[in-house]
């Protein structure tokens, strides 16, 4: 049996496998961001290790024989966080999150080789810019910094004892030197840090450790070993097989990645694409990143009077006629891809009187897609994008993916709706690092393929035009 935990940014989740990958039994334990002023994101380290407690007990209790026949533990984890331990490891102040909008600083002092070293351009929701963020902020706390972790390298301190990352994780803090595959003195120069602050890189399916005697205690399992682990993208990426070129992937979940394997590292033409190190060793993958898709439907549907799931259903009843009047920017909280834009703010243009909620629904809908066909099109300038595979809440929706595909112009495959997700990856991990040969581990899953309307696709074209055009409004 393998255990993966996913520590995600509203819950944690404990996903136990058998040697061939079919679930035995999954447990999630929920917890909130803090968000002690508009636009801020943290969370105190010590719910994360509440959280996997519960989760891994309640796993346990469903299958008991996790305590026996447990043979490794593989972590994913929320990237681009910052947590700062003093010299005895604990916390300084909460960590601060991937979706936290403080470092805004950043973009004017990063250095001018940052896309470069970094894989992407200056981002003010990674590690650095929160670094530097608090250098000046919190000049005291900056100070004391002794270790800097990702959050599920926290969760690794407390399980084994030791401070390690893997390169996955480290290519997201923009301190990671993507060719060299080391930290960058330059970009710990930028942020006034040590770099002894940082902690080692050891591959993601490397062991870094065994369960310590008082965390197996806690948890009741046996001292298994715990392998580095991996970001949740990659793991997620890696759960679908998405490991090199011949693989792309699409999430739709409460925002939206478009993912391709990469040959070797190659900084991106644009800066709001990242080419971040994969979770295989020498791997790399391409990204561009959406910050609202699930969550730009919610808010749509909230000021509507309606639930994303009802309205989405009422949309598929009503059938897809393709585009209407109403355009809408889903960027509620800015965007990363294909340029970072994080004081963009949303659009909906064309409104009539006659415009209902679901015409506002379709129109976000329509808009996370083609937002998303900027993001692919922008990585396909820089190398092939193979057939999608699509993961995530939003393959429930048939009207959805029929709308991608439109506006991508191209076919994607869907995956079985059980499919992937990173603490599946992180189960991957843990049977990699226990010596599981690779073809056996890495399989993709079953799908289904979807195909673009032909129908639809000019007046699609049209709508992505006008999307252009408005584009420079949303982000002034
Ligand atoms: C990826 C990203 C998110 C976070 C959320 O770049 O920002 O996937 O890792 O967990």
């Amino acid at each position: 049996m393998y255990l993966g935990l996913d520590l995600g940014t509203s819950g944690l989740k404990a996903l136990l496998c058998g040697a061939d990958q079919r679930v035995l039994a999954e447990a999630r334990a929920d917890y909130r961001a803090d968000v002690p002023a508009p636009g801020l994101s943290e969370q105190d380290p010590a719910v994360w290790v509440t959280a996997t407690r519960a989760a891994v007990r309640e796993v346990a209790a469903r299958a008991p024989a996790i305590r026996t026949d447990l043979r490794a533990i593989g972590l994913s984890g929320q990237m681009h966080g910052l947590l700062a331990l003093g010299a005895d490891d604990r916390p300084l102040r909460p960590a601060i999150l991937w979706n936290d909008a403080r470092g805004g600083g950043w973009a004017g002092a990063a250095p001018r080789d940052t896309l470069a070293i970094t894989g992407v351009g200056p981002m003010p929701s990674f590690t650095a810019a929160k670094l530097h963020w608090l250098r000046g902020a919190e000049p005291a706390i900056h100070a004391a910094i002794a270790t800097v972790l990702l959050p599920k390298d926290h969760l690794r301190l407390w399980l084994t004892g030791d401070a390690a990352t893997d390169p996955s994780d480290a290519a997201g803090t923009q301190l990671y030197d993507q060719g060299q595959g080391r930290w960058s003195d330059t970009m710990a120069a930028a942020v006034g840090l040590d770099p002894s602050a940082l902690p080692p890189i050891a591959g993601s399916a490397t062991v870094a450790g065994r369960l310590r005697r008082a965390a197996a205690e806690a948890l009741d399992l046996p001292c298994v070993p715990v392998v580095t682990g991996a970001a949740d993208t990659p793991a997620g990426a890696l759960a679908v097989g998405c490991t090199d070129m011949r693989h792309a992937m699409i999430s739709l979940g409460t925002g939206a990645l478009c993912i391709a394997g990469a040959e070797g590292y190659v900084p991106p033409a644009d800066p709001g694409l990242h080419h971040f190190a994969h979770a295989l060793p020498g791997r790399f993958y391409r990204m561009g990143a959406i910050l609202n898709a699930g969550s730009a439907l919610d808010w749509a549907a909230g000021v509507t009077g309606q639930t994303t799931a009802t309205a989405l259903e009422a949309l598929a009843a009503r059938g897809w006629g393709g585009p209407g009047r109403v355009l809408a920017l889903p960027c509620l909280d800015g965007t990363r891809s294909p340029v970072p834009a994080p004081d963009a703010r949303a659009m909906v243009l064309g409104l009539g009187r006659d415009t209902g909620p679901l015409d506002l629904m379709q129109a976000m809908v329509e808009g996370i897609c083609l937002s998303l066909a900027e993001a692919h099109d922008a990585l396909a300038r820089g190398g092939p994008v193979a057939t999608p595979t699509v993961i995530g809440g939003g393959t429930r929706s048939a009207l959805w993916l029929t709308i991608l595909a439109t506006a991508l112009g191209r076919k994607i495959a869907v995956a079985d709706g059980a499919a992937g997700g990173s603490a599946l990856g992180a189960v991957r991990l843990a049977m990699l690092g226990d010596g599981i040969d690779p073809a056996d581990v890495l399989t993709a899953p079953a799908t289904r393929p979807v195909a673009p309307d032909p129908a639809r696709a000019a007046a699609m074209a049209a709508l992505r035009d006008r999307y252009r055009r408005a584009w420079p409004l949303a982000d002034l």
